[in-house]
């Protein structure tokens, strides 16, 4: 079976009944689910629903099965031998703030995060600067995306305890050596947590053979459903961690006056856990196992290039990141001189049913320090096709050509698309809306896609 063919796996591609099917190049944010993920979380609700872990009849044993066969799943994919590894938690922002909160940092510690972290590995850090006294060092990276290892050394001199960074931007799909900065990290006896979000949805990775100490991951942006996120710890390191919460599972006995802890991963799992998420992840993760990773990166390159070289002759086009889209073969960011990024997304979508992010993509910091409103975002996956980057060329040409060269990119409006209907002229007034309100009171799609969430 070809990935061509498994474009009617995923329900949302579907065509509708007006003749159109969605051109969904947004998987960065969140991926499609195939069916075989649908019918495992309706399995859940209507086969077996019980509460894994406590009762003892079938229905329990049954969800408690699937439960611990997700984790192992997991486990396979992220290269960790122990399934114990892996902790089940909502997303990767909640398995970064799981170590981030659980380490038992002393005042003056430093952890190093990059500039161009994603809110979730930044926020949560300046909180734990201003609490409890800890330092961070940033390590700046080249647009190019080439890693400049003296900087890096120059930091871990400094003495950092934690190394913390993206594995795959979000911003424009750029990779960091991991393995490389693993080692270095360790031979100045510092630790390492990886953010896999752009990573692990593309490819297996060997966390135990790198020596990884941390990896969070999203499920929802791997074919699986939203709320099924994990920390992938090496035992070691998961066992210096404190809780986060506490509650129902996460202890072996309690009286009146004390507790004790299970042993990880169940210390981390407080209360009752997302079943059916955890069981369509699990699917997720056996649809994943049966494609070739060589043929998923193969076509998202090529998808990538078809963008990047069409676009070469488009001057007011700028692609961000590296420039050979082989080294950022997911993410195609650009931005459109003299259109707003977020009128540029809904010119698209309204007019050629292109579906792209726009705004700042939760990594507020990287814009700010270069003074830029954001950019747009299209993200490819293993259910996109070649006419869907011709979609998307088509519309960003057709903008361009309406648009006039002159003015900033700043708050210009684009056109209403070709043709309008009333659902496309309503995009008109929608972007405006977004453009004008002030952040705080941006609302709906504006809102969102001001970023005003950590996302
Ligand atoms: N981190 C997600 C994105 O980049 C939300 O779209």
């Amino acid at each position: 079976m070809t990935l061509d063919d498994r474009r009617a796996d995923f329900p949302a591609l579907r065509t509708r009944p007006d003749g159109t099917s969605p051109i969904y190049l947004d998987s960065a944010c969140m991926s499609l689910v195939p069916q075989t993920v649908l019918d495992a979380m309706t399995a859940y609700y209507r086969d077996f629903p019980g509460c894994g872990g406590r009762s003892l009849h079938r229905f329990a044993e049954e969800v408690g099965r699937r439960y611990e066969a997700t984790r192992a799943a997991f486990a396979a994919r992220l290269g960790r031998q122990d399934p114990s590894s892996i902790v089940f938690l909502r997303n990767s922002t909640e398995a970064i703030n799981l170590v981030a909160q659980g380490l038992d940092w002393k005042r003056g510690e430093r952890v190093l995060i990059s500039d161009r972290e994603h809110n979730s590995n930044l926020v949560v850090w300046q909180r734990l600067a201003l609490e409890r006294g800890i330092r961070i060092e940033v390590l700046p990276i080249a647009d190019s995306g080439t890693f400049d290892a003296e900087a890096l050394e120059e930091r871990l001199a400094r003495g950092v305890r934690l190394v913390s960074l993206f594995q795959s931007s979000n911003l424009d799909g750029l990779s960091l050596p991991i393995r490389e900065i693993t080692d270095r990290a360790h031979d100045h006896r510092a630790q390492v947590l990886f953010d896999g979000c752009q990573a692990a949805p593309h490819e297996p990775m060997e966390l135990d053979r790198w020596g990884i100490d941390f990896y969070a991951v999203s499920g929802h942006k791997m074919l699986g459903p939203t709320g099924t996120g994990i920390l992938a710890g090496a035992p070691p390191a998961l066992a210096t961690l404190r809780p986060l919460l506490l509650g129902g599972e996460t202890v072996e006995w309690s009286t009146l006056a004390a507790h004790e802890l299970r042993p990880p991963p169940y210390r981390f799992e407080a209360g009752l856990q997302n079943y059916a998420g955890i069981v369509g992840a699990g699917a997720a993760l056996e649809y994943l196992a049966a494609l070739d990773p060589a043929e998923m990166r193969s076509r998202e390159v090529a998808l990538n290039r078809r963008f990047t070289d069409a676009m070469a002759d488009e001057p007011r086009v700028r692609l961000l990141g590296p420039s050979d889209p082989a080294d950022r073969p997911s993410v195609a960011a650009f931005t459109v001189a003299g259109v707003d990024p977020h009128d540029v997304a809904l010119f698209l979508d309204e007019g050629h049913q292109v579906m792209v992010r726009s705004g700042r993509h939760c990594v507020h910091s990287w814009y700010a320090e270069r003074a830029i409103p954001g950019n747009v975002r299209a993200s490819f996956y293993l259910y996109n096709r070649p006419s869907d980057v011709d979609a998307l060329v088509e519309g960003v040409r057709e903008l361009v050509a309406r648009v006039p060269a002159t003015g900033t990119s700043a708050g210009r409006k684009a056109p209403a698309p070709r043709a309008a209907s009333p659902r496309r002229r309503a995009a008109g007034s929608r972007a405006a809306a977004a453009r004008s309100a002030p952040p705080r009171r941006r609302a709906g799609r504006g809102r969102a896609a001001y970023g005003a969430g950590s996302g």
